[in-house]
């Protein structure tokens, strides 16, 4: 089946003015390097890695919302890299984004109502009764009673916000979700919440989900596979379970290093990697040249060469 989003050697490179010096020059920083991904119908994959790997950058791109420098972005099996504003548009429609702060996005003089319904609006869909009618029930899927229709942002609690940038994003019915750190604001009980609402949402409208966070146990419970970024790349793919009990790359195992073991007795074997030997396994870089290659070890387990 044609996945629902394809990226296809994707890489990134800003131009970084450096300061001090007599001449101000320019320096090519490569945030996104080659990574290629593929997010099945109907599926959640997760994407972690460390602060400034990668992962924004690669979830702006998939949208669009950020121009790749090389690569391809293929959306229900069409490439959409290259496609201008007008043809662009349908495809916005089936790509949507959540991020951690959604809610500061939300217009302070708008009812809820209003916003959930402002995408239906900027896409000219349905008449001004349908598009409110649609808001109240996206409302009452996300879990928010009709009654908050006529409310205001600044009556809700942060994960009753984070609620209605769901509900907003969903309003277009999109086959693509890519949800930055939804969750990263929110306490323990209103994240479970989230998580849950995502799964449901996922399970009723047929979505896949990017879902980029720095919460291992979250990643865990939600998501199918999980890809781990470092420096811009992908260094290891896998199943959830795959990664979470068999992970083979010294990044990977860093990372899950990190995560607390609640019972003393399920307590895993740690490596406590240092940064220096995570990079001195990781093949060293430099510029567009030497682009690691990622090899299946299992079918569906894809790990960079590790030195
Ligand atoms: N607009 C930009 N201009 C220049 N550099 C940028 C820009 N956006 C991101 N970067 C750089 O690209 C790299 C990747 O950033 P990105 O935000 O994608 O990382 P991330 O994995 O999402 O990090 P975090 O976990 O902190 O959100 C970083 O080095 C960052 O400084
Ligand atoms: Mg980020």
């Amino acid at each position: 089946m044609t996945p629902a989003l394809e990226l296809r050697n994707l890489s990134k490179t800003y131009q970084l003015r450096q300061s001090g010096g007599f001449f101000a020059r320019t320096v090519d920083h490569l945030a996104v390097n080659n990574v290629s991904l593929t997010l099945p119908r109907n599926q959640i994959l997760g994407l972690v890695g460390e602060s400034g790997s990668g992962k924004t950058t690669t979830g702006m791109m998939a949208m669009r919302l950020v121009e790749p420098s090389a690569g391809q972005i293929f959306v229900d099996g069409t490439d959409i890299t290259a496609l201008g504003h007008a043809a662009l548009k349908p495809y916005r429609r089936k790509m949507q984004v959540v991020f951690q702060d959604s809610y500061s996005a939300l217009d302070p003089m708008m009812t809820l109502a209003q916003i959930v319904a402002e995408p239906l609006h900027i896409h000219g869909l349905g008449s001004v009764a349908d598009q409110t009618a649609q808001a109240l029930d996206m409302l009452v899927k996300t879990g928010l009673d009709r009654t908050y229709g006529n409310r205001y942002p600044h009556e809700l609690s942060g994960g009753q916000r984070q609620r209605v940038a769901i509900a907003r994003a969903l309003i277009l019915r999109p086959s693509v979700l890519v949800a930055d750190e939804p969750t990263s604001a929110l306490d323990v009980s209103v994240k479970a919440q989230i998580i849950n609402l995502l799964l449901d949402l996922q399970a009723e409208m047929g979505l896949s989900i990017l879902f980029i966070s720095h919460d291992l146990s979250v990643v865990r419970s939600l998501t199918d596979k999980v890809a781990v970024m470092f420096q811009g790349r992908i260094v290891e793919e896998a199943a959830t379970e795959t990664i979470f009990t068999d992970a083979r790359h010294p990044y990977t195992r860093s990372l899950l290093d990190a995560i607390p073991v609640l019972n003393p007795r399920a307590r895993r074997p740690r490596t406590f990697l240092t940064r220096a030997q995570i990079e001195a396994a990781t093949p060293r870089l430099s510029g567009q040249d030497g682009v690691p290659e990622l090899h299946e070890i299992a079918p569906g387990h894809r790990l960079e060469a590790i030195r």
